[in-house]
Protein backbone atom coordinates (compact mmCIF):
# COMPACT_ATOMS: atom_id res chain seq x y z
CA UNK A 1 0.00 0.00 0.00
CA UNK A 2 2.62 2.41 0.92
CA UNK A 3 4.22 1.93 -2.30
CA UNK A 4 1.74 3.41 -3.79
CA UNK A 5 3.09 6.92 -2.79
CA UNK A 6 6.59 6.41 -3.22
CA UNK A 7 7.95 9.73 -5.51
CA UNK A 8 8.19 8.47 -9.35
CA UNK A 9 12.10 8.40 -9.51
CA UNK A 10 12.16 10.53 -12.69
CA UNK A 11 13.46 14.15 -12.68
CA UNK A 12 10.30 16.29 -13.98
CA UNK A 13 10.72 18.71 -16.39
CA UNK A 14 9.82 22.07 -15.31
CA UNK A 15 6.25 22.67 -17.36
CA UNK A 16 6.46 25.58 -20.00
CA UNK A 17 5.73 29.04 -18.72
CA UNK A 18 2.24 30.14 -18.91
CA UNK A 19 0.82 31.83 -22.06
CA UNK A 20 1.69 35.98 -21.57
CA UNK A 21 -1.82 37.98 -20.67
CA UNK A 22 -0.56 41.15 -22.43
CA UNK A 23 -3.00 41.28 -25.23
CA UNK A 24 -5.95 39.36 -27.13
CA UNK A 25 -8.17 37.07 -25.48
CA UNK A 26 -7.49 35.87 -21.90
CA UNK A 27 -7.95 31.42 -21.95
CA UNK A 28 -9.36 29.98 -19.41
CA UNK A 29 -8.03 26.42 -19.67
CA UNK A 30 -4.08 27.91 -19.67
CA UNK A 31 -4.22 30.98 -18.07
CA UNK A 32 -7.53 31.48 -15.69
CA UNK A 33 -7.45 27.69 -14.53
CA UNK A 34 -3.73 27.63 -13.41
CA UNK A 35 -4.12 30.26 -10.58
CA UNK A 36 -7.15 28.85 -8.86
CA UNK A 37 -5.81 25.43 -9.00
CA UNK A 38 -2.61 26.77 -7.22
CA UNK A 39 -4.07 29.41 -4.92
CA UNK A 40 -7.66 28.71 -4.20
CA UNK A 41 -9.03 25.03 -5.05
CA UNK A 42 -7.07 23.74 -1.37
CA UNK A 43 -10.00 25.83 0.64
CA UNK A 44 -12.65 25.69 -1.90
CA UNK A 45 -12.96 22.05 -3.61
CA UNK A 46 -13.73 18.57 -3.23
CA UNK A 47 -12.28 18.23 0.04
CA UNK A 48 -12.85 22.25 2.15
CA UNK A 49 -15.37 24.86 0.71
CA UNK A 50 -15.32 27.72 2.87
CA UNK A 51 -18.72 30.17 2.45
CA UNK A 52 -19.81 26.72 0.32
CA UNK A 53 -18.10 27.87 -2.88
CA UNK A 54 -16.37 25.73 -4.39
CA UNK A 55 -13.99 26.49 -7.67
CA UNK A 56 -13.04 23.61 -8.78
CA UNK A 57 -14.59 23.33 -12.04
CA UNK A 58 -15.65 26.28 -14.04
CA UNK A 59 -19.48 25.75 -13.44
CA UNK A 60 -18.80 25.96 -9.78
CA UNK A 61 -16.42 29.20 -10.43
CA UNK A 62 -19.67 30.46 -11.77
CA UNK A 63 -22.10 29.41 -9.36
CA UNK A 64 -23.43 31.41 -6.20
CA UNK A 65 -21.89 30.74 -2.40
CA UNK A 66 -22.91 31.88 0.83
CA UNK A 67 -22.43 35.61 -0.15
CA UNK A 68 -24.44 35.20 -3.53
CA UNK A 69 -23.21 35.69 -6.75
CA UNK A 70 -19.13 35.53 -7.23
CA UNK A 71 -18.57 36.59 -10.60
CA UNK A 72 -20.16 39.29 -12.87
CA UNK A 73 -19.30 38.68 -16.74
CA UNK A 74 -18.35 41.62 -17.80
CA UNK A 75 -17.95 43.36 -14.49
CA UNK A 76 -14.85 42.68 -12.43
CA UNK A 77 -15.56 46.04 -10.42
CA UNK A 78 -18.38 44.09 -9.32
CA UNK A 79 -17.39 40.19 -8.83
CA UNK A 80 -17.17 39.66 -5.32
CA UNK A 81 -14.15 37.34 -6.69
CA UNK A 82 -11.97 39.73 -7.84
CA UNK A 83 -12.85 42.29 -5.03
CA UNK A 84 -12.01 39.50 -2.35
CA UNK A 85 -8.39 39.14 -3.85
CA UNK A 86 -7.54 42.58 -4.63
CA UNK A 87 -8.44 43.84 -0.87
CA UNK A 88 -6.20 45.93 0.65
CA UNK A 89 -6.75 44.60 4.27
CA UNK A 90 -5.40 41.62 4.37
CA UNK A 91 -7.90 39.64 6.84
CA UNK A 92 -10.31 39.22 4.18
CA UNK A 93 -8.49 39.46 1.41
CA UNK A 94 -8.36 35.92 -0.26
CA UNK A 95 -6.16 33.44 -0.47
CA UNK A 96 -6.76 33.89 2.89
CA UNK A 97 -3.62 33.88 5.36
CA UNK A 98 -1.30 33.78 2.17
CA UNK A 99 0.43 36.55 -0.01
CA UNK A 100 -1.65 38.06 -2.15
CA UNK A 101 -1.58 37.27 -5.89
CA UNK A 102 0.87 38.84 -8.18
CA UNK A 103 -0.45 41.79 -10.30
CA UNK A 104 0.16 39.60 -13.47
CA UNK A 105 -2.70 36.76 -12.05
CA UNK A 106 -4.71 39.99 -10.58
CA UNK A 107 -4.55 41.49 -14.16
CA UNK A 108 -5.10 38.69 -15.93
CA UNK A 109 -8.42 37.65 -14.04
CA UNK A 110 -9.68 41.31 -13.99
CA UNK A 111 -9.28 40.86 -17.78
CA UNK A 112 -10.87 37.30 -18.08
CA UNK A 113 -13.69 38.82 -16.18
CA UNK A 114 -13.91 42.07 -18.38
CA UNK A 115 -14.20 39.88 -21.31
CA UNK A 116 -16.88 37.65 -20.03
CA UNK A 117 -15.34 35.40 -17.84
CA UNK A 118 -15.83 32.53 -20.73
CA UNK A 119 -14.71 28.69 -20.15
CA UNK A 120 -14.12 28.86 -24.33
CA UNK A 121 -13.31 24.79 -25.47
CA UNK A 122 -13.95 23.22 -22.22
CA UNK A 123 -16.28 20.97 -20.67
CA UNK A 124 -17.52 23.42 -17.82
CA UNK A 125 -18.12 20.56 -15.06
CA UNK A 126 -13.95 19.56 -16.15
CA UNK A 127 -12.01 19.33 -12.77
CA UNK A 128 -9.50 22.35 -13.07
CA UNK A 129 -6.76 20.24 -11.53
CA UNK A 130 -7.03 17.46 -13.81
CA UNK A 131 -7.16 20.63 -17.01
CA UNK A 132 -4.29 22.03 -15.55
CA UNK A 133 -2.09 19.00 -15.08
CA UNK A 134 -3.25 17.40 -18.76
CA UNK A 135 -2.02 21.47 -20.30
CA UNK A 136 1.50 21.33 -18.70
CA UNK A 137 2.24 18.04 -18.70
CA UNK A 138 5.80 17.42 -19.52
CA UNK A 139 6.36 14.51 -22.12
CA UNK A 140 7.76 11.44 -21.22
CA UNK A 141 11.68 10.60 -20.98
CA UNK A 142 12.99 9.73 -24.63
CA UNK A 143 15.36 7.98 -22.38
CA UNK A 144 14.30 6.70 -19.02
CA UNK A 145 17.57 7.24 -16.24
CA UNK A 146 15.55 4.64 -14.00
CA UNK A 147 12.61 2.02 -14.62
CA UNK A 148 9.31 3.04 -12.60
CA UNK A 149 7.49 0.53 -10.93
CA UNK A 150 4.62 -1.08 -13.29
CA UNK A 151 1.32 -0.57 -11.31
CA UNK A 152 -0.35 -2.01 -14.46
CA UNK A 153 0.19 -4.52 -17.49
CA UNK A 154 -2.58 -5.72 -19.76
CA UNK A 155 -2.63 -8.12 -23.31
CA UNK A 156 -4.86 -6.64 -26.09
CA UNK A 157 -7.42 -9.09 -27.70
CA UNK A 158 -5.16 -10.81 -29.96
CA UNK A 159 -2.60 -11.83 -27.37
CA UNK A 160 0.00 -10.14 -29.48
CA UNK A 161 0.81 -6.60 -27.72
CA UNK A 162 1.27 -6.27 -24.08
CA UNK A 163 0.32 -2.47 -22.85
CA UNK A 164 2.77 -1.27 -19.44
CA UNK A 165 2.33 1.50 -17.57
CA UNK A 166 5.28 4.07 -18.17
CA UNK A 167 6.10 7.56 -17.13
CA UNK A 168 3.65 9.57 -18.81
CA UNK A 169 3.21 6.94 -21.63
CA UNK A 170 1.98 3.46 -21.96
CA UNK A 171 4.31 1.66 -23.45
CA UNK A 172 3.42 -1.44 -25.83
CA UNK A 173 6.10 -4.26 -25.98
CA UNK A 174 5.66 -7.59 -27.89
CA UNK A 175 5.20 -10.26 -25.46
CA UNK A 176 7.10 -12.75 -27.43
CA UNK A 177 10.51 -11.21 -27.33
CA UNK A 178 10.49 -8.30 -25.60
CA UNK A 179 10.41 -5.72 -28.49
CA UNK A 180 9.31 -2.20 -28.09
CA UNK A 181 6.98 -1.74 -30.40
CA UNK A 182 5.28 1.59 -29.48
CA UNK A 183 4.97 4.49 -27.06
CA UNK A 184 1.70 5.84 -26.43
CA UNK A 185 2.54 9.88 -25.25
CA UNK A 186 0.35 12.21 -23.51
CA UNK A 187 -0.68 10.03 -20.71
CA UNK A 188 -1.02 11.98 -16.84
CA UNK A 189 2.44 11.10 -14.57
CA UNK A 190 1.37 7.54 -13.60
CA UNK A 191 -0.85 4.61 -15.27
CA UNK A 192 -2.36 2.56 -12.23
CA UNK A 193 -4.21 0.49 -14.28
CA UNK A 194 -5.51 -0.43 -18.13
CA UNK A 195 -8.22 -2.73 -19.54
CA UNK A 196 -8.55 -3.08 -23.63
CA UNK A 197 -11.84 -2.98 -24.63
CA UNK A 198 -13.36 -6.34 -25.40
CA UNK A 199 -15.14 -5.62 -28.71
CA UNK A 200 -13.13 -3.19 -30.38
CA UNK A 201 -8.91 -2.21 -30.13
CA UNK A 202 -9.24 0.39 -27.90
CA UNK A 203 -7.02 1.04 -24.78
CA UNK A 204 -8.63 2.56 -21.28
CA UNK A 205 -5.77 4.25 -19.57
CA UNK A 206 -6.60 5.50 -15.79
CA UNK A 207 -4.11 7.24 -13.69
CA UNK A 208 -3.14 10.92 -12.43
CA UNK A 209 -0.86 12.79 -10.00
CA UNK A 210 -1.42 11.45 -5.97
CA UNK A 211 -3.19 13.83 -4.58
CA UNK A 212 -3.54 16.23 -7.00
CA UNK A 213 -5.49 14.84 -10.67
CA UNK A 214 -6.85 11.86 -11.80
CA UNK A 215 -7.78 10.81 -15.51
CA UNK A 216 -9.64 8.65 -17.63
CA UNK A 217 -8.35 7.90 -21.52
CA UNK A 218 -9.15 6.01 -24.30
CA UNK A 219 -6.99 5.58 -26.89
CA UNK A 220 -6.44 3.61 -30.34
CA UNK A 221 -3.48 1.73 -29.63
CA UNK A 222 -1.52 2.31 -32.61
CA UNK A 223 0.93 5.38 -31.85
CA UNK A 224 -1.10 7.47 -33.93
CA UNK A 225 -4.19 8.84 -32.80
CA UNK A 226 -4.11 11.53 -29.77
CA UNK A 227 -5.69 9.95 -26.64
CA UNK A 228 -9.39 11.25 -25.52
CA UNK A 229 -10.21 12.29 -21.92
CA UNK A 230 -12.88 10.90 -21.04
CA UNK A 231 -12.84 11.90 -17.36
CA UNK A 232 -10.44 13.78 -15.38
CA UNK A 233 -10.72 13.59 -11.14
CA UNK A 234 -9.23 15.30 -7.96
CA UNK A 235 -7.09 12.59 -6.89
CA UNK A 236 -5.49 9.40 -8.70
CA UNK A 237 -7.33 7.01 -10.63
CA UNK A 238 -6.64 3.31 -9.29
CA UNK A 239 -8.96 0.69 -11.13
CA UNK A 240 -10.22 0.92 -14.87
CA UNK A 241 -12.85 -2.21 -16.99
CA UNK A 242 -14.75 -2.41 -19.50
CA UNK A 243 -18.41 -3.96 -19.36
CA UNK A 244 -18.51 -7.26 -20.82
CA UNK A 245 -20.53 -5.76 -24.08
CA UNK A 246 -17.61 -3.07 -24.05
CA UNK A 247 -20.26 -0.51 -24.09
CA UNK A 248 -19.17 1.30 -20.46
CA UNK A 249 -16.64 2.07 -18.69
CA UNK A 250 -16.34 1.85 -14.51
CA UNK A 251 -13.25 3.53 -12.54
CA UNK A 252 -12.11 3.45 -9.20
CA UNK A 253 -10.49 6.35 -7.48
CA UNK A 254 -7.98 8.05 -4.52
CA UNK A 255 -11.51 9.90 -4.29
CA UNK A 256 -13.45 7.17 -2.55
CA UNK A 257 -15.04 7.61 -5.74
CA UNK A 258 -16.60 4.45 -8.19
CA UNK A 259 -17.70 6.44 -11.60
CA UNK A 260 -19.55 4.59 -14.57
CA UNK A 261 -19.18 6.08 -18.25
CA UNK A 262 -21.08 5.27 -21.32
CA UNK A 263 -18.77 5.15 -24.14
CA UNK A 264 -20.23 5.98 -26.79
CA UNK A 265 -21.51 9.38 -25.57
CA UNK A 266 -19.03 9.96 -22.82
CA UNK A 267 -21.16 10.44 -20.70
CA UNK A 268 -21.29 9.82 -16.91
CA UNK A 269 -23.85 7.66 -15.82
CA UNK A 270 -22.98 7.15 -12.11
CA UNK A 271 -20.99 8.74 -8.83
CA UNK A 272 -20.54 6.09 -6.04
CA UNK A 273 -19.60 7.63 -2.83
CA UNK A 274 -19.95 4.95 -0.29
CA UNK A 275 -16.27 4.19 0.29
CA UNK A 276 -14.78 5.57 3.69
CA UNK A 277 -11.20 5.44 1.99
CA UNK A 278 -9.40 4.65 -1.46
CA UNK A 279 -11.17 2.36 -4.12
CA UNK A 280 -8.44 0.47 -5.15
CA UNK A 281 -10.01 -1.77 -7.80
CA UNK A 282 -13.09 -2.03 -9.43
CA UNK A 283 -14.86 -5.51 -11.74
CA UNK A 284 -17.87 -6.34 -13.63
CA UNK A 285 -19.51 -9.70 -13.28
CA UNK A 286 -19.97 -11.74 -16.20
CA UNK A 287 -23.29 -10.45 -17.52
CA UNK A 288 -22.66 -6.60 -16.68
CA UNK A 289 -25.42 -6.59 -14.43
CA UNK A 290 -23.71 -6.32 -11.32
CA UNK A 291 -19.65 -4.20 -10.74
CA UNK A 292 -17.41 -5.32 -7.27
CA UNK A 293 -15.24 -2.25 -6.11
CA UNK A 294 -12.76 -2.81 -3.44
CA UNK A 295 -11.68 -0.45 -0.82
CA UNK A 296 -8.83 0.51 1.71
CA UNK A 297 -11.37 1.09 3.59
CA UNK A 298 -11.31 -2.70 4.52
CA UNK A 299 -14.78 -3.60 2.31
CA UNK A 300 -16.01 -4.92 -0.97
CA UNK A 301 -19.02 -3.60 -2.31
CA UNK A 302 -20.57 -4.90 -4.98
CA UNK A 303 -23.57 -2.45 -6.71
CA UNK A 304 -26.35 -3.34 -9.49
CA UNK A 305 -24.90 -1.37 -12.46
CA UNK A 306 -27.82 0.34 -13.92
CA UNK A 307 -29.40 1.59 -10.83
CA UNK A 308 -26.22 1.76 -8.64
CA UNK A 309 -27.75 0.18 -5.64
CA UNK A 310 -25.66 -1.23 -2.69
CA UNK A 311 -26.35 -5.39 -3.15
CA UNK A 312 -23.88 -6.38 -0.89
CA UNK A 313 -20.48 -5.66 1.24
CA UNK A 314 -18.56 -7.76 2.03
CA UNK A 315 -16.77 -7.74 5.66
CA UNK A 316 -14.54 -10.48 6.15
CA UNK A 317 -10.71 -9.07 5.23
CA UNK A 318 -10.02 -6.59 8.46
CA UNK A 319 -7.35 -4.93 6.13
CA UNK A 320 -7.23 -2.81 3.05
CA UNK A 321 -8.27 -4.89 0.16
CA UNK A 322 -6.59 -3.74 -3.44
CA UNK A 323 -7.90 -5.91 -5.50
CA UNK A 324 -10.71 -7.53 -6.58
CA UNK A 325 -12.11 -9.92 -9.66
CA UNK A 326 -15.02 -11.22 -10.78
CA UNK A 327 -14.95 -15.03 -11.98
CA UNK A 328 -17.05 -16.16 -15.44
CA UNK A 329 -17.27 -19.04 -14.86
CA UNK A 330 -19.10 -19.48 -11.26
CA UNK A 331 -19.73 -15.68 -11.07
CA UNK A 332 -17.67 -15.50 -7.41
CA UNK A 333 -16.11 -12.36 -6.58
CA UNK A 334 -12.47 -12.93 -5.23
CA UNK A 335 -10.90 -9.97 -3.71
CA UNK A 336 -7.53 -10.10 -1.82
CA UNK A 337 -5.04 -7.59 -0.27
CA UNK A 338 -3.31 -6.33 3.39
CA UNK A 339 -4.19 -9.79 5.12
CA UNK A 340 -2.56 -12.06 2.62
CA UNK A 341 -5.74 -13.79 1.66
CA UNK A 342 -7.94 -14.35 -1.33
CA UNK A 343 -11.34 -14.28 -0.51
CA UNK A 344 -13.73 -16.44 -2.54
CA UNK A 345 -17.12 -15.66 -2.46
CA UNK A 346 -20.64 -15.46 -3.80
CA UNK A 347 -22.43 -11.90 -3.96
CA UNK A 348 -25.67 -13.42 -4.53
CA UNK A 349 -25.70 -15.68 -1.44
CA UNK A 350 -24.49 -12.67 0.62
CA UNK A 351 -26.65 -10.27 -0.72
CA UNK A 352 -27.26 -7.62 1.82
CA UNK A 353 -29.95 -7.40 3.94
CA UNK A 354 -30.45 -5.65 7.51
CA UNK A 355 -28.57 -6.80 10.30
CA UNK A 356 -25.38 -5.88 12.40
CA UNK A 357 -21.89 -7.02 10.92
CA UNK A 358 -21.70 -9.13 14.06
CA UNK A 359 -24.83 -11.57 12.32
CA UNK A 360 -23.31 -11.11 8.67
CA UNK A 361 -20.10 -12.61 9.72
CA UNK A 362 -22.07 -15.57 11.07
CA UNK A 363 -24.04 -15.99 8.22
CA UNK A 364 -21.03 -15.73 5.86
CA UNK A 365 -18.88 -18.59 7.67
CA UNK A 366 -22.54 -21.27 8.02
CA UNK A 367 -23.34 -20.71 5.02
CA UNK A 368 -19.84 -21.46 3.15
CA UNK A 369 -20.56 -18.60 0.90
CA UNK A 370 -17.21 -17.53 1.61
CA UNK A 371 -13.54 -19.42 1.73
CA UNK A 372 -10.05 -18.03 1.87
CA UNK A 373 -6.55 -19.37 0.18
CA UNK A 374 -3.66 -18.74 2.65
CA UNK A 375 0.26 -19.31 2.00
CA UNK A 376 1.07 -15.78 0.69
CA UNK A 377 4.25 -14.35 1.98
CA UNK A 378 2.81 -11.48 1.56
CA UNK A 379 0.14 -8.86 0.60
CA UNK A 380 -1.65 -9.60 -2.68
CA UNK A 381 -1.70 -6.68 -4.60
CA UNK A 382 -3.21 -7.80 -7.66
CA UNK A 383 -5.36 -10.52 -8.94
CA UNK A 384 -6.50 -11.93 -12.61
CA UNK A 385 -9.58 -14.42 -13.07
CA UNK A 386 -9.68 -16.62 -16.03
CA UNK A 387 -12.17 -19.84 -16.56
CA UNK A 388 -11.92 -21.18 -12.88
CA UNK A 389 -8.68 -20.13 -12.25
CA UNK A 390 -7.16 -16.91 -10.11
CA UNK A 391 -3.30 -15.67 -10.97
CA UNK A 392 -2.33 -13.21 -7.79
CA UNK A 393 0.78 -11.13 -7.62
CA UNK A 394 2.31 -10.88 -4.37
CA UNK A 395 4.74 -8.47 -2.88
CA UNK A 396 6.36 -11.80 -2.00
CA UNK A 397 7.41 -11.46 -5.16
CA UNK A 398 5.67 -14.47 -7.05
CA UNK A 399 2.81 -14.93 -9.06
CA UNK A 400 0.97 -17.94 -7.66
CA UNK A 401 -2.32 -20.11 -9.85
CA UNK A 402 -5.29 -21.45 -7.69
CA UNK A 403 -7.92 -23.53 -8.89
CA UNK A 404 -11.17 -21.77 -7.54
CA UNK A 405 -12.95 -25.05 -7.07
CA UNK A 406 -10.32 -27.03 -5.13
CA UNK A 407 -8.62 -24.12 -4.02
CA UNK A 408 -5.52 -26.13 -4.68
CA UNK A 409 -1.79 -23.95 -5.57
CA UNK A 410 -1.33 -25.48 -9.24
CA UNK A 411 1.72 -23.24 -10.24
CA UNK A 412 4.13 -20.88 -8.67
CA UNK A 413 6.11 -18.24 -11.42
CA UNK A 414 9.04 -16.43 -10.60
CA UNK A 415 11.65 -16.12 -7.75
CA UNK A 416 10.98 -14.37 -4.55
CA UNK A 417 12.08 -10.87 -5.47
CA UNK A 418 11.11 -7.50 -5.52
CA UNK A 419 7.37 -7.12 -5.63
CA UNK A 420 5.03 -8.66 -8.54
CA UNK A 421 3.19 -5.39 -8.18
CA UNK A 422 0.66 -6.34 -11.64
CA UNK A 423 -0.59 -9.46 -13.70
CA UNK A 424 -2.04 -10.12 -16.78
CA UNK A 425 -3.07 -13.27 -18.65
CA UNK A 426 -4.14 -14.28 -22.37
CA UNK A 427 -6.10 -17.68 -21.82
CA UNK A 428 -5.47 -17.99 -25.93
CA UNK A 429 -1.53 -18.47 -26.29
CA UNK A 430 -1.84 -19.60 -22.23
CA UNK A 431 0.58 -16.38 -21.30
CA UNK A 432 1.34 -15.04 -17.87
CA UNK A 433 2.76 -11.13 -17.65
CA UNK A 434 4.28 -9.55 -14.65
CA UNK A 435 5.15 -6.25 -14.04
CA UNK A 436 7.70 -6.01 -11.26
CA UNK A 437 8.16 -2.85 -8.42
CA UNK A 438 11.37 -2.79 -9.88
CA UNK A 439 10.10 -2.17 -13.76
CA UNK A 440 11.16 -5.57 -14.86
CA UNK A 441 8.67 -7.12 -17.22
CA UNK A 442 8.41 -11.50 -17.17
CA UNK A 443 6.66 -13.30 -19.62
CA UNK A 444 6.20 -17.52 -19.02
CA UNK A 445 4.41 -20.31 -20.19
CA UNK A 446 1.37 -20.89 -18.30
CA UNK A 447 1.19 -24.81 -19.05
CA UNK A 448 5.16 -25.28 -18.59
CA UNK A 449 5.96 -22.66 -16.24
CA UNK A 450 9.08 -21.82 -18.26
CA UNK A 451 9.83 -18.19 -18.86
CA UNK A 452 9.90 -17.09 -22.41
CA UNK A 453 10.91 -13.42 -21.82
CA UNK A 454 12.21 -10.83 -19.29
CA UNK A 455 13.24 -7.13 -20.03
CA UNK A 456 13.27 -4.02 -18.63
CA UNK A 457 9.89 -1.54 -19.07
CA UNK A 458 11.60 1.31 -19.76
CA UNK A 459 13.08 2.53 -23.04
CA UNK A 460 16.34 3.38 -23.53
CA UNK A 461 17.18 1.04 -20.44
CA UNK A 462 19.32 -2.27 -20.79
CA UNK A 463 17.73 -5.15 -20.48
CA UNK A 464 18.47 -6.52 -16.51
C1 LIG B 1 -6.62 29.06 3.28
C2 LIG B 1 -7.98 28.92 2.82
C3 LIG B 1 -8.49 29.79 1.70
C4 LIG B 1 -7.90 30.01 0.46
C5 LIG B 1 -6.57 29.47 -0.04
C6 LIG B 1 -8.86 30.77 -0.30
N1 LIG B 1 -9.96 31.04 0.43
FE1 LIG B 1 -11.61 32.07 -0.18
N2 LIG B 1 -12.44 31.82 1.64
C7 LIG B 1 -11.84 31.18 2.72
C8 LIG B 1 -12.68 31.36 3.89
C9 LIG B 1 -12.40 30.79 5.28
C10 LIG B 1 -13.80 32.11 3.48
C11 LIG B 1 -14.97 32.58 4.34
C12 LIG B 1 -14.86 34.04 4.60
C13 LIG B 1 -13.66 34.41 5.44
O1 LIG B 1 -13.37 33.74 6.44
O2 LIG B 1 -12.99 35.42 5.07
C14 LIG B 1 -13.60 32.38 2.07
C15 LIG B 1 -14.51 33.10 1.30
C16 LIG B 1 -14.34 33.35 -0.05
C17 LIG B 1 -15.30 34.03 -0.88
C18 LIG B 1 -16.59 34.61 -0.41
C19 LIG B 1 -17.70 33.64 -0.55
C20 LIG B 1 -18.88 34.02 0.29
O3 LIG B 1 -19.96 33.54 0.00
O4 LIG B 1 -18.72 34.81 1.24
C21 LIG B 1 -14.79 34.09 -2.14
C22 LIG B 1 -15.43 34.68 -3.37
C23 LIG B 1 -13.51 33.46 -2.10
N3 LIG B 1 -13.27 33.02 -0.83
C24 LIG B 1 -12.68 33.33 -3.18
C25 LIG B 1 -11.39 32.81 -3.10
C26 LIG B 1 -10.49 32.82 -4.21
C27 LIG B 1 -10.77 33.37 -5.58
C28 LIG B 1 -9.35 32.23 -3.77
C29 LIG B 1 -8.05 32.06 -4.54
C30 LIG B 1 -7.47 33.25 -5.10
C31 LIG B 1 -9.55 31.86 -2.40
N4 LIG B 1 -10.82 32.23 -2.02
C32 LIG B 1 -8.62 31.20 -1.62
C33 LIG B 1 -10.67 30.48 2.71
C34 LIG B 1 -9.77 30.46 1.66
Amino acid sequence: MVKFLLPVFIAVLTPAALGNADDGLVDFKTQVAPIVVEHCVACHGPKKAFANYRVDSYARMMADSDAGKNIEPGKPDDSLFLELIVQAEPTGRMPKNSDPLSEREITTLRRWIEQGAKGQGIEPTADLAGMVARSNRPAAPVIYRTPVPIATIAFNQSGEELAVGGYHEVTVWDPSSGKLLRRLAGMAQRTQALAYSPKADLLAVAGGKPGESGELALIVPDGQTPPRILATASDLLLGVAFSPDGSMLATAGADRTVRTYDLASGKELLQLKQFADWVTGIAFDREGVSIAASSSDKLVKVFEVRTGKLQTTYILHNEPVLTVGFDCESNKVVSAGVDRKLHVWDPKVIAAEDGTAALLEDRFKKELSSKTIEGFGDEILDVVLSRGFVFSASADGKVRQHDLKTSNLLKTFGESGDWAYSVAIDSESKRLAVGGFDGSVRVYDIETGREIVHFLAAPGLDRP
